[in-house]
């Protein structure tokens, strides 16, 4: 089973290519693309020992020949030093305006080759074949790019759509389980954000997504995407419904951190427990019922997932602690929080205006709750 789901910006427009197998046409979709029938490969050094022989023999196969350049694994890879020596190395491969430039690899490939294809030459086409769920679902869709810096997550980058996704479900296979699993955090996301029924299909098809169920994951994945294409179409650049795709992320953003971003807590693990924090804070605000964080957590702990901040090992700062790194968030305007918070499951909405006091009481609670392991 194959689906595509095309993300139709005015001259940018591109598909989602979402199956098991979906690699096997890199080369013909990209011979179809133009430009210099020579392919660069920005990947890590992971997914070339696992799939960048497949990846290459198909690009043969459609007369493009390839390089690749394999960086190290881990978030650290989205620096200054990993960018100027990406972007040296496309030069050096003579990467010019028409060529196309292919990410292939989880987030952090994703982002770092994205923002290097942004820059070099002011802008080449590049393709985004994401090789982790949470790639898959979320950060190879939408054209954000971009790196860190020592200020924080994500601090520099571009808008930059890609000019195809291939998202071949049959690559979640050689995922480690608690990477599988931190990615299906964001696809949980996005039922709560906008789909009730998108996620009561979870709650009774999740553990089947998770145990392997092919025709499971490619319906995960594609609407995923098919909610991430809708609101970037009418959002691109986040200047509102966007922020949308933050649900959690507030929460999660402290929480990553007061964790160093270390792999105490991955990022998906941290929008996870960040969405359960989001509709905790809800109901306490009186916007959603009280049974919506307790569906919310009941549906995380079924997939066995971190759902609360105490699941987290090792020491955290205490909740005034919490708060201040989420002042130090990127998503702070005019010094006042923003939060996704939530009317019910599938009905979220944006707001600044959260009292201290519910954020600080949610996080107090949270921190003194025992750990349900
Ligand atoms: N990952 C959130 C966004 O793409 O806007």
């Amino acid at each position: 089973m194959t689906t595509t789901v095309h993300v139709d910006l005015p001259g940018r427009a591109y598909d989602i290519l979402i199956g098991p197998g979906v690699l096997s046409q890199a080369g013909a979709r990209i011979a179809a693309m133009g430009g210099r029938r020579h392919v660069c490969i920005l990947t890590d050094e992971n997914v070339a020992g696992l799939h960048l022989a497949t990846l290459q023999t198909g690009l043969a196969d459609a007369g493009l020949t390839s390089e690749a350049l394999a960086l190290p694994p881990g978030e650290a890879t989205k620096s200054w030093a990993q960018l100027e020596r990406s972007v040296e190395w496309l030069l050096a491969n003579k990467v010019e305006r028409g060529d196309i430039v292919v990410a292939f690899g989880g987030g952090v490939i994703g982002d770092l080759a994205g923002f290097a294809a942004a820059i070099l030459r002011r802008g080449v086409r590049f393709v985004q074949i994401p090789t982790s769920l949470l790639a898959q679902v979320d950060s190879s869709v939408g054209g954000k790019t971009g790196i860190n810096s020592p200020s924080g997550k994500n601090l520099i980058g571009a808008f930059h759509q890609p000019s195809l996704v291939l998202a071949d479900t049959a690559l979640l296979g050689t995922l480690p389980a608690r990477d599988f699993l931190a990615g299906y955090g964001e696809v949980v996301k996005y039922g709560l954000l906008g789909d009730a029924a998108f996620f009561d299909w979870l709650e009774a098809e999740g553990p089947a997504l998770a145990a392997g169920d092919v025709d499971a994951r490619v319906r995960a994945v594609t609407r995923s995407c098919e909610m991430k294409a809708d609101i970037v179409q009418r959002d691109e650049t986040e200047q509102g419904d966007r922020a949308l795709l933050n649900l959690g992320h507030t929460f999660c953003h402290a929480l990553e951190a007061a964790t160093g971003y270390s792999d105490r807590l991955l990022h998906g693990e941290g929008v996870a427990i960040g969405c359960a924090l989001a509709f905790e804070l809800s109901a306490r605000m009186g916007l959603c019922s009280q049974e919506d964080p307790s569906r919310v957590r009941a549906h995380l702990r079924d997939m066995g997932m971190k759902v609360d901040i105490r699941d987290i090992p090792g020491d955290l700062p205490d909740a005034a602690g919490l708060l201040d790194l989420m002042g130090q968030d990127k998503k702070v305007l005019d010094g006042k929080l923003r939060f996704i918070l939530a009317r019910g499951i599938g009905d979220a909405f944006i707001t600044s205006d959260v009292p201290r006091e519910a954020v600080l009481s949610v996080l107090e609670d949270a921190l003194s709750a025992p750990s349900q392991g």
